[in-house]
This record gives structure tokens, sequence and C-alpha cells, in this order.
């Protein structure tokens, strides 16, 4: 009886563990990274930005982007990035569905 006691006790404390790292670092599941990724080939993004090697270099590289700006930002600027410097050659963003903006924001804010 102890023994199973302790066997309980140790899957509990795993259980807790691995939920805590799910809270801590939250990442998007792959579905929603894989349908950002074709957003990204869709809006031809890397002909100006670099991601992970990947890209022409006429644009900041967003492989750490998620590290520069808190998630709240993503979206604001991807909407208008004339917002802040009217001069910007960015194509605004604002022909996504709502869906699709925040499987781009999920994955840019998750570039670390
Ligand atoms: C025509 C070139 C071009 C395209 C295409 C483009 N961008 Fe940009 N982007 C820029 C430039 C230039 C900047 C630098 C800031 C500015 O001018 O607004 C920028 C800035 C950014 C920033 C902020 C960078 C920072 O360091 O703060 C993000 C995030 C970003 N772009 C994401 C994207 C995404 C995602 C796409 C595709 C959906 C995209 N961009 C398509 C030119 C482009």
């Amino acid at each position: 009886m102890q023994r199973i006691a302790g066997i309980m006790a140790v899957g509990g404390l795993i259980g807790l563990v691995s939920m805590g790292s799910s809270l801590f670092r939250p990442e998007p599941p792959p579905e929603r990274i894989q349908r950002a990724g074709m957003i990204v080939q869709r809006e031809d993004c890397l002909t100006c930005h670099r991601i992970n090697n990947e890209g022409d270099d006429f644009a900041p590289d967003l492989s750490r982007i998620g590290s520069k700006h808190p998630a709240e930002w993503f979206k604001p600027f991807l909407l208008n990035p004339q917002r802040d410097d009217p001069d910007s050659p960015m194509p605004p963003l604002d022909h996504l569905t709502d869906e699709e903006m925040a499987d781009l924001v999920a994955f840019l804010s998750n570039l670390k």
C-alpha cells in the first residue's frame, strides 16, 4: 500500500512538472506553426526578411524577433507597418483572417 502511494506521488510530481513547464513556456501546437509557415510563404516575407538563415537580408532578421517585442506588439504592427514609419516598404497584412493573424503572431512571438 505504501509502495502504491509512493508511485502515485511520483506520478503526481511528474504531472505537475510537465504542466508547469508548459505553463512557463507556452509553445504553439505544430499545426499552428505549419499554418504560419504557409502564410509566411504566401505573403513572401522571405523576399525581404531572413528567418533561420533562409530569405533575404533587405529587412531585419526575424529569427529572434520574439525576444525583441512582446506578443501583443505584433498584430497592430503587421496590420499597419506604416504606423511608425510612413516610408516602410513592408506590405500591410490587413487581408488576413483573424485565425491566420493569430497563427502568424504565435509563430513570430515564439522565434527566440
Ligand atoms: C517588401 C519588403 C518586406 C516584406 C515583403 C515584409 N517585410 Fe517585414 N519589414 C520590412 C522592413 C523594411 C522592416 C523594417 C521596419 C519597417 O520599415 O517597417 C520590416 C519589419 C518587420 C518586423 C519588425 C522587425 C523588428 O526588428 O522590429 C516584423 C515582425 C516583420 N517585418 C514581419 C514581416 C512578416 C511576417 C512578413 C510577411 C507576412 C513581412 N514582414 C514582409 C520589409 C518587409
